[in-house]
């Protein structure tokens, strides 16, 4: 391979190192490019074509539809470990031993509470308001109640304030959900798991006992899982530009939340349900939603399809699929939008449109069938994705403040007004 990228602008020549990862990407490294060409910068609106850091967290191949957090296949992940295996895996970059895992459980559940003037905030919110907002407010709320938690210089500063993060943000998830069914919150329980004690805080009732039964939590495990990291993505990307300029890891998630309630992002789980019930009110009419897909004039996008990486099928797609019809055979439940799903997902496949831009179902399009199967509200849809995705973007958080990352500040191509005189308003 070559050893320099060579670049030529207005008659001079540049020569700019090649980086190689581990699995053999390669990166220009344009690191002195505005300093020897004395100004020129690179455009590429969206990072399609730029890698915003060297990251040893999560690796994707959308070519061939691999997905690996530090090296481990998803798909063996998702089949033989649990949540909080992965959340440590994760973060700290290696399975945890039984003693670790124990003493990580431990120090989470010993914060696993959150100031009773938290309740204030949350009564504050209108019942119509979209819980992505409620949680995203609670979480940077966090650093009021937990002042210790911004500066993290140390080691052990920085893992409190992950304990802390990890203790209480299931907490803010249930009882955003509570709140707006108009429900008594629930503390949880310290004689639980970690997924299990948040489907307790989610669905307990005050005046019967709480059973579960384990499949469910396994469903809901393995779906976190799914859903814990995925590299550079758009709220990613913005907990590590957040977090670069050392402001908090409550302030940098908060952030994060907030890029993910986007309709093109995480939100997505809930537009897909919101669509497939869309196309059964519509009588079942895939072929008018699939036309409506590929008219330019139409803005409707088929939700849940296409991917910015994988241009083959999403692999976590692939076993939530797998896992929707479990679910809903377990819950003993028939949703009709499951087989309109399937039906699309068939028709998609073999329409030149979708085949030709390699768009092919993305991990939001089963997800919201097994989340609802589970009683979940669809407005809590994307929370669900945000519980899953914390230990990712605190692994990112943590892997840029170690690696002492520069604070984030692109430069842009000006479009605008040149130099022009002002003119009193009278004169204009
Ligand atoms: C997530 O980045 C991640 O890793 C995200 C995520 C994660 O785990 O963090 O995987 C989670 O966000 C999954 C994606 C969820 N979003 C959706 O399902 C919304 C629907 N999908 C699209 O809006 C779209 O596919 C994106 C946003 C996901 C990706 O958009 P890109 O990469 O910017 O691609 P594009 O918009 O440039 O589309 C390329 C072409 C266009 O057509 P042409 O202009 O070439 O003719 O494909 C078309 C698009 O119009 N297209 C679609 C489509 N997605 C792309 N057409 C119809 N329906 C769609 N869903």
């Amino acid at each position: 391979m070559a050893e320099d990228a060579k670049l030529k602008i207005d008659g001079a020549d540049y020569e700019f190192p090649l980086i190689t990862g581990t699995e053999k990407e390669i990166a220009i490294d344009i690191g002195s490019l505005r300093g020897v060409t004395k100004g020129v910068t690179t455009l590429d609106p969206g990072f399609k074509n730029t890698a915003s850091c060297e990251s040893a967290i999560t690796f994707l191949d959308g070519e061939e539809g691999i997905l690996r957090y530090r090296g481990y296949a998803i798909e063996d992940l998702a089949d033989k470990a649990s949540f909080l295996e992965v959340v440590y895996l994760l973060i700290f970059g290696e399975l945890p031993t039984v003693d670790e895992l124990d003493k990580f459980h431990s120090d989470i559940k010993d914060e696993s509470h959150v100031d009773e003037d938290v309740k204030k905030i949350l009564g504050g919110f209108p019942k119509s308001a979209h819980p992505m907002g409620v949680l995203s407010s609670l979480t940077s709320a966090l650093t009021a109640f937990n002042p210790t938690a911004v500066n993290v210089d140390s080691e052990e500063d920085m893992y409190n304030a992950i304990i802390k993060l990890l203790g209480k943000f299931p907490v803010l998830v249930a009882w955003t959900m509570r709140t707006k069914m108009s429900q008594p919150l629930d503390y949880g329980s310290n004689n639980l798991g970690y997924v299990e004690n948040l489907h307790k805080m989610m669905f307990s009732r005050p005046n019967k006992d709480y059973n579960v039964d384990p499949q469910v939590i396994e469903a809901l495990d393995k779906l976190l899982i799914l859903h814990a990291d995925h590299e550079q993505n758009c709220s990613t990307s913005t907990v590590r530009m957040v977090g670069s300029s050392q402001a908090g890891l409550f302030a940098s998630i908060s952030a994060g939340i907030s890029a993910l309630w986007g309709p093109l992002h995480g939100g997505a789980n809930q537009a897909v349900i919101d669509m497939l019930e869309a196309i059964k009110t519509d009588g079942g009419d895939t072929k008018k939603y699939m036309a409506k897909a590929k008219d330019k004039e139409d803005p409707f996008r088929l939700m849940g399809f296409g991917h910015r990486v994988y241009k083959n099928f999403d692999p976590r797609a692939k076993i939530i699929k797998k896992a929707a019809d479990d679910v809903l055979e377990l819950m003993g439940v028939e949703d009709e939008v499951l087989d309109i799903a399937k039906g699309l997902e068939k028709e998609a496949l073999e329409d030149s449109y979708f085949v030709d831009r390699k768009l092919y179902p993305n991990v939001d399009f089963y997800s919201g069938i097994i989340y609802r199967a589970l009683g979940i509200p669809v407005e809590m849809f994307t929370v669900m994705f945000a519980m899953g995705r914390v230990p990712g973007w605190i692994a990112q958080w943590r892997e840029m403040r170690q690696r002492k990352e520069p604070i984030g500040r692109p430069r842009q191509v000006y479009i605008g007004e040149t130099h022009r005189e002002f003119k009193e308003i009278k004169e204009r």
